[in-house]
């Protein structure tokens, strides 16, 4: 056994919208993390707990101890294109992403891209993700095959496009699901490993592709599935235009048979109130995605009414056209979108958001997310502060939300002392104890 003493912080319910004094939040400074040798959360113990003889200690005092983050939508292979300059989005397809992602082909590039991402992701405290590959199928074998060998949780599966894309990055409806049916055979279900249905977004796949993704869907409910929603208002004029008879961007989606309890839609800026309802009517979540969105100029996501309609909101970095892996940095960006939008988003459910609403939203609340007994230990060891205007800082905070939010706000990957996942470190910064 494993006991990792730091400053506990989860949560055990959702924290209401602006409420700084939650009672969701879990804070349990300077206690015991028990974890076994399975690689599971056994339990919590105060402080004043004694570890017993053969115990493994890992002594973080004065660190926080936080749920690993939970990544619901990202890129991979964009980590070849992150921060580029100077256009939305689909001008920044053409002129930097498709030729990036068109490299993936090659299983060596598929190799060393999955290796180089995973281990990025565990570099800034995200230890379970929802990703995009390419459209080739190595591309997704690699991905798998890389988070096994980490013993990560990963959803993902190779990228559906066959029209308005680069002959290199086009695939056509019979192989595609040829594709697909192997990889699912493959990794679906083995360790912590799930495949989705990934369609890049509406206007890269016909009709005919897209009946074929929904029926894949409808074959095996334990699916996940994942795509892009109303992100851009020329992307929403262009969904309009390619699908004349869909009533929006989402109902496009829908008559595919693409939307279900499992579906991951990054974005969702551009709905409207029907949209929302018929997420909630099927249990849908938004992977909202500010970083990316103030990058690439696509707008504010109205958050507080996806709240309000009972919709479930992640939070994701969807590297590349957000500028940072940073789990930390996106949050503090949420908090910012929020502000222009004349709202305020609390510590809390900003961190709710990176942990306990993402795994409750895919069905895995059992696995990952929270410290509750039974859970596999994903869990990462921050420092409270980098530097002498951060230490200050939350010196002079007041109270716990405070305290947390200074630390969200001033704080990014360089705050990380050490990742594990399932019980065992899985990245360790250099000055950690
Ligand atoms: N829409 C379709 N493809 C992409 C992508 O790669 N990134 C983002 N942000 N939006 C998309
Ligand atoms: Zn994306």
């Amino acid at each position: 056994m494993k006991a990792i003493r730091a400053d506990l912080l989860d949560f055990d319910g959702t924290p209401g919208w602006g409420d700084v004094d939650s009672a969701a939040v879990r804070w349990r400074p300077d206690h015991w993390l028990l974890v076994g040798d399975d690689g599971r959360i056994g339990a919590v113990q105060p402080p004043a707990w004694q570890p017993p003889p053969g115990t493994e200690v890992h002594d973080l005092s004065g660190h926080l101890l936080l749920p690993g983050f939970v990544d619901t939508h990202v890129h991979a292979p964009q980590l070849d294109v992150i921060v580029s300059y100077g256009s939305q989005l689909l001008d920044w397809l053409e002129t930097y992403t498709f030729p990036a992602e068109s490299r993936y082909g090659d299983p060596d590039v598929a190799q060393a891209g999955a290796d180089r991402f995973l281990d990025a992701l565990l570099a800034h405290g995200t230890t379970s993700t929802v990703a995009f590959p390419t459209v080739h199928k190595v591309s997704a074998d690699r991905l798998f095959d890389a988070a096994r060998t980490r013993g990560m949780r990963l959803i993902t599966g190779k990228v559906l496009m066959d029209r308005n894309a680069p002959d290199a990055l086009r695939d056509d409806v019979v192989q595609a699901e040829r594709d697909c049916l192997e990889l699912i055979e493959r990794w679906h279900g083995v360790d912590r490993l799930s495949y989705a249905v990934t369609v890049r977004f509406a206007p890269t796949s016909t009709p005919e592709q897209l009946a074929m993704a929904g029926s894949l869907c409808r074959a095996d409910p334990t699916l996940y599935m994942q795509t892009h929603v109303a992100e851009n208002q020329d992307e929403v004029r262009w969904v309009q235009e390619l699908f004349p008879q869909a009533r929006s961007y989402l109902d496009v989606y829908a008559r595919a048979g693409l939307l279900h309890r499992r579906s991951v839609l990054a974005h969702g800026i551009w709905l409207d109130d029907a949209d929302r309802r018929l997420l909630l009517e099927i249990g849908a979540q938004i992977a909202h995605s500010p970083t990316s969105n103030t990058f690439l100029g696509s707008g504010l996501f109205d958050w507080r009414a996806m709240d309000a309609d009972g919709v479930a909101v992640s939070v994701a970095t969807d590297v590349g056209g957000g500028p940072s892996l940073s789990m930390l940095r996106t949050l503090a960006e949420a908090y910012k979108v929020q502000a222009l939008r004349g709202e305020r988003l609390t510590a809390w459910r900003a961190l709710h958001g990176a942990t306990l609403a993402p795994a409750q939203a895919l069905g895995l609340e059992h696995e990952i997310g929270s410290f509750e007994p039974g859970r596999t230990a994903d869990v990462c060891a921050w420092r409270w502060a980098v530097g002498e205007v951060a230490a200050h800082r939350l010196s002079m905070a007041r109270n716990l939300h405070e305290k947390v939010f200074a630390w969200l706000m001033l704080g990014d990957e360089r705050n990380l002392a050490r990742s594990y996942v399932a019980g065992r470190i899985a990245y360790q910064a250099p000055s950690t104890p």
